[in-house]
């Protein structure tokens, strides 16, 4: 607890979550695909903005409240979703969730989460949305869209980015592969890092809890659970396929992994709440833009129609203020919330939610605004020694 404490900011909790993993773990988190140019992007395109701060304008009261996707949150920034987070800590998505509902803000869970859609809603009231990929079994897809209704979740996230899997290099070098393939090198961080295999041992809890049951239902009862997800990959998964996933699902969709102005405009046609422009945090397709970049294009064409989520290289409240400014509703972080989970379980989440949240409530403040729509354009602007 004491060192959680020290954590002065997201790269600290980094630094914590790298002690505390053994190393195929930690690069899983910390990653991305191919030369990982864009994973660096998102988070550097941060720099070639600056804020605009207007003095002497009363900053007594700082409200953080903002209304995204119809809901209520007490944050301008929610959790992505994320898979599989038993590997980090044996909180897991339980810790997270209940991390979220203490800060008032939305939890996202992933298909591949390590706990079930109905056991989270059973730890959380606060709101909450379940990320679907659309598999090769649709009867699944289906299947979770009830769940979510059972359970009511509040919202649906249908990820857009992920037809196959990125080409993650460090998982190669440390064996993080589908099935594992750990080398001596990995093999001695486990060793190196008693407290995390021993519990593993003691909670050995690691299911892929949401789709598990299909793989008993297939007709090839040899199947593995990791080979089943890897199979299930579809790359024929189309617009038309989001269209009836917005039918099935009478409350708000989101789609996940948009860049561009052109699927922005598809994403309103097919009746979407919202979208999240993100690159999936640099994991998927190398070489695209940093998520803030295209927000302002995105934005001009379509910010009157639906809600936009600035996704991917958040680490600074400054960072969550500037993609506000540009034109998105909300901000949502992937590996911060990590490496808190991982550094100390709920109270790293928590950790990370609160540092980015005062580091919010004080640039706000500084700026001159007293609440989030006050944020506008011209509170921002491309670094002037650049252009
Ligand atoms: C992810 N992300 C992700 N996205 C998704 O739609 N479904 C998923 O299961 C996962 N799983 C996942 C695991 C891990 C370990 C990471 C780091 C990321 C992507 C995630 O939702 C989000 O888009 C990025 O994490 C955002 O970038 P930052 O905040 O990590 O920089
Ligand atoms: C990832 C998958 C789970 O990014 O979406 O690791």
């Amino acid at each position: 607890m004491r060192k959680l404490s020290r954590c002065n900011n997201i790269h600290d909790l980094r630094s914590m979550a790298q002690r505390k993993l053994p190393s195929p773990m930690f690069h899983y988190i910390d990653g991305g695909a191919d030369d990982e140019w864009t994973l660096r992007r998102n988070t550097e395109a941060f720099d070639e903005y600056e804020l605009q701060p207007n003095y002497l304008t009363d900053i007594e009261t700082i409200d953080l409240k903002t209304k995204v996707l119809g809901l209520e949150l007490e944050l301008p920034f929610f959790l992505a979703p994320t898979g599989m987070s038993r590997l980090f800590h044996h909180e897991k998505e339980y810790g997270v969730a209940k991390a979220a509902a203490e800060f008032g803000t939305l939890y996202t869970l992933s298909t591949v989460a390590t706990t079930s859609i109905e056991d989270i809603a059973a730890v959380s009231d606060a709101p909450k949305m379940f990320q679907i990929y659309i598999l090769k079994d649709r009867e699944l897809t289906r299947e979770f869209v009830q769940r979510c209704k059972d359970a009511e979740y509040q919202a649906l996230c249908l990820t857009v980015d992920t037809p196959l899997a990125g080409n993650r290099e460090r998982d190669l070098v440390t064996g993080m592969s589908m099935p594992p393939r750990f080398g001596l090198k990995s093999l001695w961080s486990f060793a190196t890092h008693p407290y995390w295999a021993m519990n593993l041992a003691l909670h050995p809890d690691f299911r892929l809890a949401n789709v598990a049951h299909r793989v008993d239902a297939l007709a090839d009862q040899d199947m593995g659970l990791a080979e089943y997800v890897n199979s299930q990959f579809d790359r024929t998964v189309s617009w038309k396929d989001a269209e009836w996933l917005a039918q099935q699902w009478d409350g708000p969709l989101v789609i996940k992994g948009l860049q561009t102005v052109a699927d922005a405009k598809r994403a309103v046609d097919i009746g979407a709440a919202g979208i999240m422009v993100s690159n999936h945090g640099g994991r998927q397709l190398d070489a695209v833009p940093a998520a803030i970049d295209c927000i302002g294009p995105i934005a001009d064409a379509v910010a009157d129609q639906l809600d936009i989520i600035c996704d991917g290289g958040i680490r600074r409240g400054t960072h969550i203020i500037k993609a506000l400014a540009m034109g998105a509703k909300a901000c949502s972080i992937g590996r911060p919330y990590l490496y808190g989970l991982a550094a100390a379980g709920q109270a790293g989440v928590e950790r990370a939610i609160s540092l980015l949240k005062s580091e919010v409530e004080r640039s706000l403040a500084l700026l001159g605004c007293r609440k989030i729509d006050e944020l506008e354009r011209r509170h921002v602007r491309p670094r002037l020694d650049k252009i």
